[in-house]
């Protein structure tokens, strides 16, 4: 069955009230746990207690940076001691996404609600169990994709939503980077015992969660891919750094021919790096019309260019721009966790529901496979 439609994000901070405060935390404290927690501290109904982080020092660091010093916030080298003993209300997990899944199981079964970063996991039967533990704990469980909050965004799931386009038969992914393997921070998402995959998941996810929930993400059926390390596994790719080559052992480069239910065709290409300024832009084929998403970073959310709508009318073959606005992106990871903590507190509807982003897992999940085979595969997606 496909999921139900995802309606478009409303941020309502009139219903905040700081009174009803709960109980934060932050596990893995890393480039993004800094946007989290910015954000917490923006949200009057949110207390931050605790960090939990295994490197020796990086805590302490890390709130001296950010000037949390007075807070007299907990550190944790263990996160299940920190379930002990701070009652805590709500968790972001913010590690690798090799450890997402066994870091949200955890909270999940000791009662806390998760905003887990994107990607949600790496493979199928990962997200399998921690959709599993959101149902057994009845708590909820969003995943970090910000994205969805854009306006830009939410329009594209309006248009397609609206029947404007009708029934849709085809998707086309787009975007990619002509270079852009993340390395300035370290070697986290170019080992796969932190990261799982490269860009498939990790840029790969926003293209992903783009094209799916425009359609109410149906359920995929087949996946036949191909991915590639070509960049990654050449040392003159790591400006000062050819050393990273030598440990690079997930994708650069992933394309995709994606089945998924109510006959509609996926097209999926995503890059770190290519011989390419872009994977081409992001392409809806409906019955009744066409949406051309500009490709400039459609997988991040952001568009330099309006979405263009093609259609018939009267006869004639026309375009329509939808009004285009420059959207401030730093916003978005707060409004992502707004949303979430509106979710725990208010019963407003989850972000991005867990259950819904295990499709996109599945598919994930099916591309290695079929990278791997060298031939298309079955997607089975147990009943949780
Ligand atoms: N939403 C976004 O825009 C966005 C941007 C960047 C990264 N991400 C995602 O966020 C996640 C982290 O990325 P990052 O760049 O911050 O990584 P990072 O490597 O900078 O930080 C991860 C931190 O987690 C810590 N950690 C690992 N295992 C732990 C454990 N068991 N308990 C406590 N701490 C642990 C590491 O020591 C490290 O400090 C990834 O899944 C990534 O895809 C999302």
């Amino acid at each position: 069955m496909a999921q139900a439609a995802t309606k478009p994000i409303v941020i309502d901070e009139s219903i905040v009230d700081p009174s009803k405060k709960l109980r934060a935390a932050v596990v893995g404290l890393g480039w993004i746990a800094r946007a989290q927690v910015e954000s917490y501290l923006r949200c009057p109904d949110v207390d931050l207690v605790a960090f939990s982080e295994v490197v020796p020092g990086k805590a302490e660091a890390f709130i001296k940076d950010l000037g949390l010093e007075d807070r007299g916030i907990h550190i944790y080298r263990s996160s299940k001691e920190m379930y002990q003993n701070e009652g805590l209300d709500l968790v972001s997990i913010c590690t690798s996404n090799s450890f997402h899944e066994p870091l949200v199981v955890e909270a999940l079964d000791a009662g806390v609600n998760v905003l887990c970063e994107k990607p949600m996991c790496v493979t199928l039967d990962e997200a399998v169990r921690m959709c599993s533990a959101a149902k057994r704990s009845g708590k909820v469980l969003s995943i970090g994709f910000q994205p969805r909050m854009a306006k830009c965004m939410q329009d594209i799931v309006n248009i397609v939503q609206s029947g404007q386009l009708g029934e849709v038969y085809y998707m086309q992914s787009g975007g990619g980077r002509r270079r852009g393997i993340p390395t300035p921070y370290g070697t986290s998402f170019i080992q796969s015992s932190k990261a799982g995959f490269g860009a498939m998941g990790d840029i790969g996810c926003y293209s992903l969660d783009m094209l799916l929930n425009a359609v109410g993400y149906p359920k995929p059926l087949t996946v036949s891919a191909y991915k590639s390390d070509f960049f990654g596994k050449d040392p003159a790719s790591y400006k000062g750094h050819p050393e990273y080559a030598e440990i690079f052992d997930v994708d650069d480069f992933a394309a995709a021919f994606i089945r998924l239910e109510g006959d509609i065709i996926l097209d999926f290409r995503i890059a770190w790096a290519m011989h390419m300024d872009t994977t081409g832009d992001a392409l809806i084929l409906g019955k009744k019309g066409g949406l051309r998403i500009p490709a400039a970073q459609a997988w991040n959310g952001a568009l330099n260019a309006p979405l263009r709508i093609y259609h018939d009318i009267a006869g004639e073959m026309v375009e329509t721009d939808m009004p285009f606005q420059e959207e401030d992106l730093s916003e978005l990871n707060y409004k992502k966790v707004r949303a979430f903590v509106s979710a725990v507190n208010y019963g407003t509807p989850v972000p991005v529901p867990g259950e819904q982003i295990l499709y996109q897992q599945a598919i994930l999940d099916g591309i290695t496979r079929s990278a791997e085979l060298g031939r298309e595969v079955e997607i089975h997606i147990p009943e949780i």
